[in-house]
């Protein structure tokens, strides 16, 4: 079984990560973790705190001559911020924040832990945790790359820029997003992105989008549908809504099929010419019946205009019940170029662990084997 903890605040020393059931032998790459973990940190519409992290992460277990022994994996990123909150940290004196913003974990999270400041709340839901998972999915995909599987995505849109994608393999479609800053792989649409991101900078404002994620090369057969918490489909779609902001999603074009009848939509088997079949569409996304079906893996995610936003919004302050504007906190403007790359380490971990379940892992040559 694959599992992973994580910890760390936003403005606490690091972000740690723990990963246990990785199988041994499996050579790490820790640059190509710190590459990931740059493009988490890239994309047009990021904002101040971006420029300060430079994030690297230490691998400080499980791993020894640069492959895994079996025992847990140790992950630790620095916050380069920490010094600048060290002494406000261990004296306690940070400015209390009791206007909640609307969109934020801060109300919801101050009347769960009975809080009357919204710091500690803020502090983990702050998206600075998603660097340890982009740490812990780059773990994931190397797993995966040993089984020729690639996870890769791009962003289709930021607020009402919709790209026109053109017509591309998957890996092509993957080399334009990485050459893009807003991880669109159409030069055009991207300008757009860029004008409108710069727009709402210019207004105190934020912006959403949606991105896309695919994972190629995917064996028939992993999850099941067998019971309901073992289906693929759900486990993906579970894995990324846990990526704050992501607020809804689709496998396969779902909400076109919805409109459609069965017989426009069914991806039809043909004989592959060697005693199997094959598919000319995907209109299923790569799952059925909660199991991967050898097609590659597609879903789209819709990204909400993130909460904090220099123009105020109308709230209450939590310490007198009077109406109260938000205060603006240091924050980025979009990050939907950021978030798909945290959907790529969501879906590489899915099918990662999934993976292990349906081969066994104890050592990566066994699982090729
Ligand atoms: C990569 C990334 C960076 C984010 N940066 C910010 C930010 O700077 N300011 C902000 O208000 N929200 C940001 N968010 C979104 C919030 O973390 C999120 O909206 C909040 O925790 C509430 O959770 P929910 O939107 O999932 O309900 C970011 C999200 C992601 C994926």
């Amino acid at each position: 079984m694959l599992r992973f903890l994580a910890a760390g605040e936003s403005h606490g020393q690091c972000l740690t990560a723990i990963v246990e059931g990785l199988p041994a032998g499996l050579s790490i790459d820790v640059e190509a973790i710190n590459r990931d973990l740059a493009r988490r940190q890239g994309g047009y519409g990021r904002g101040k705190r971006m420029e300060i992290e430079l994030d690297r992460v230490e691998v400080l277990a499980g791993v020894i001559a640069g492959k895994t022994t079996g025992a847990p994996v140790a992950l630790r990123i620095a916050n380069l911020d920490w010094p600048n909150w060290r002494e406000r940290w261990a004296t306690g004196i940070l400015p209390a924040l009791t206007i909640p913003r609307p969109g934020h974990a801060d109300y919801a999270g101050m009347v769960k832990y009975s809080l009357d400041d919204a710091r500690p709340v803020l502090e983990r839901a702050s998206a600075r945790e998603t660097a340890a998972r982009v740490a812990v999915g780059a773990l994931a995909k190397q797993l995966l790359a040993q089984l020729d599987i690639k996870v890769g995505s791009y962003v289709t849109q930021v607020g009402a820029v919709e790209a026109s994608i053109p017509d591309l393999p998957w890996d092509e479609l993957y080399e334009l997003a990485e050459g893009s800053d807003v991880r669109c792989p159409d030069e055009n649409s991207a300008g757009c992105m860029r004008v409108l991101i710069d727009a709402a900078h210019e207004n105190g404002d934020s912006v959403g989008g949606v991105f896309i994620v695919f994972a190629t090369n995917v064996p028939v057969g992993l999850g099941s549908h067998v019971h309901w918490d073992r289906r693929l489909d759900a486990r993906l779609a579970a894995a990324i809504m846990s990526i704050p902001a992501i607020k809804g999603l689709e496998i396969g074009p779902a909400f076109a099929n919805a409109s459609r009848y069965g017989t426009q939509v069914h991806d039809a088997f043909y004989p592959d010419g060697q005693g199997g079949v094959m598919r000319r569409t995907n209109r299923a996304g790569g799952t059925e019946g909660g199991m991967s079906n050898g097609m590659p893996i597609v879903i789209r995610a819709a990204v909400k205009p993130i909460p904090t936003t220099v123009t105020p919004q109308r709230s209450v302050d939590l310490s007198t019940g009077e109406p109260a504007e938000t205060q603006y906190q240091r924050s980025d403007v979009c990050v939907v170029p950021a978030a798909s790359a945290v959907g790529e380490a969501m879906v590489a971990w899915v099918l990662a662990e999934a993976l292990i379940e349906k081969l066994g892992g104890d050592s990566i040559e066994e699982m090729v084997r």
